[in-house]
């Protein structure tokens, strides 16, 4: 084990990391991983809260996507998907077509989720070139914002730590205050901040619109920021200035999509449809790598023309590869089979229950919620995140808080037991991590 972990410092140059930190704290070995718990390479297991980074909806090594992938493996591995198709990547488009009622109808694949924020981006902006608008080419984000780290993804996210490196690669957005809750002064409800954070989207609009291509959204919840949750009356909001404006909304469901929030698709919740949503992490069940963008058909016929240049090129090696999805159909499968919904929402409750210690302990702020996400606020200097992570792993428990924020969220497979053992576990990591650190 020993000689892996000094293997993988050697030659593994890790994501998200600042690698001097592992001369402190070590890596975990994973050799295997089953249901919603990993198993490191001395059997030690890890209750996988975080779903290894949103993705996984129905646990590790999950029979029936498994079994489908197996057959798939059988048939075909991948193809180029200009000037091919197959079986797997037109019923899924057709399935996520029909999960929007045909509203979003056409589905542009690649592999990442940063790719499908570059995807919409650059969608919208053509969109405008082709009416004969190419002076909008703006876009404006949330203040917080979170689409991805690839040099155009950069450009709406609205974290410095992630971006101001790249400062001369990256043409920055404009962003409008975060309807976030949490911002709420004396006397007033979500709904309030809502209305406020869109009357500034309002006037940003007012002064820009003409410039503006798309205005870019994390639906309910805006995650890497530290999960800041917000009423749905912004989408709704939102959506009504967009059209007014014509500016166009782009949906970043990459996080919250795939019943994350409650619903399917977040915007549900909103009752509205954007012009184009993005999807990624859950929608392959957390198997492979697979993103896509769906889009309106007003969209799509703005591309068909007999001018290639009018038409959209971009592409990647992998888009629509067959076995990803097929983990995609497996996993919208499980959803029907299994009532996936339905039964997170007694999931989401057991959540809740397994939070209210949360809620009277000292140190804890803003207990919140949304469908399967669960996140709070603690009171703890900075650099209390990396000693809370390990306390958490000594708990058997993969928490990475965002900050001084620690959410859970599981997959949708945890039993009550199970909830139960997180948040035993999770308030002990807690005072072990303020006791030592604070
Ligand atoms: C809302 C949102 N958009 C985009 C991304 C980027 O996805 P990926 O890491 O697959 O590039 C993330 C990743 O966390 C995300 O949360």
């Amino acid at each position: 084990m020993t000689d892996l972990l000094s293997r993988s410092l050697a030659a593994v140059w890790h994501p998200c990391t600042q690698m001097k930190q592992h001369e402190a704290t070590p890596l975990i070995p994973i050799a295997r991983g089953e249901g919603p718990w990993l198993y490191d390479a001395d059997g030690k297991r890890y209750l996988d809260a975080v779903s290894s980074w949103w993705v996984n909806l129905f646990g590790h090594c999950n029979t029936y996507i498994n079994l489908r992938l197996r057959e798939q493996l059988e048939k075909l591995e991948h193809v180029m998907l200009a000037g091919f198709t197959h079986e797997p990547v037109v019923a899924l488009s057709e399935k996520l077509s029909a999960l929007t009622s045909g509203a979003l109808g056409h589905a542009f694949y690649a592999s990442d989720g940063a790719s499908a924020t570059e995807i919409a981006l650059k969608m919208s902006l053509h969109y405008w070139r082709n009416q004969g608008r190419s002076e909008k080419n703006r876009f404006v984000c949330l203040e917080g914002s979170y689409h991805g780290e690839t040099v155009g993804a950069l450009a709406v996210t609205d974290i410095a730590l992630f971006r101001d490196a790249y400062a001369p690669l990256v043409r920055a957005a404009d962003t409008v205050p975060s309807p976030d809750w949490r911002r709420a002064q004396d006397g007033e409800t979500a709904a309030d901040v809502a209305r406020n954070a869109a009357a500034a989207l309002e006037a940003w609009l007012q002064a820009n619109h003409t410039q503006t291509a798309a205005f870019i959204v994390e639906p309910l919840v805006q995650c890497a920021t530290g999960m800041a949750m917000y009423d749905a009356e912004y989408l709704r909001l939102a959506r009504a200035l967009c059209d007014r404006y014509e500016v166009h909304l782009i949906a970043d469901e990459i996080a919250v999509g795939c019943g994350r929030t409650g619903s399917f698709f977040a915007c549900e919740q909103a009752g509205i449809w954007p012009d184009f949503l993005c999807l990624s992490k859950g929608i392959s069940g957390g198997y492979l790598p697979l993103s896509l963008v769906l889009s309106r058909d007003a969209i799509y016929q703005a591309f068909y023309a007999d001018e290639v240049s009018r038409g959209f090129l971009h592409s990647h090696s992998y888009t629509g590869n067959p076995l990803a999805c097929t983990a995609a159909l497996a996993t919208l499968e499980l959803f029907d089979q299994e009532q996936v919904l339905a039964r997170n929402r007694e999931r989401a409750g057991w959540l809740t229950e397994a939070a209210l210690p949360m809620t009277t302990h000292r140190k804890v702020r803003n207990v919140r919620q949304t469908g399967m996400i669960l996140a709070f606020d603690v009171d703890a200097p900075a650099g209390f995140s990396r000693c809370f992570a390990q306390a958490a792993l000594d708990e058997g428990l993969l928490l990475r808080p965002i900050g001084s924020t620690i959410y859970w969220m599981p997959p949708y497979i945890l039993d009550h037991a199970t909830t139960q053992l997180l948040s035993t576990n999770t308030l002990v990591a807690l005072d072990t991590a303020l006791e030592k650190f604070c």
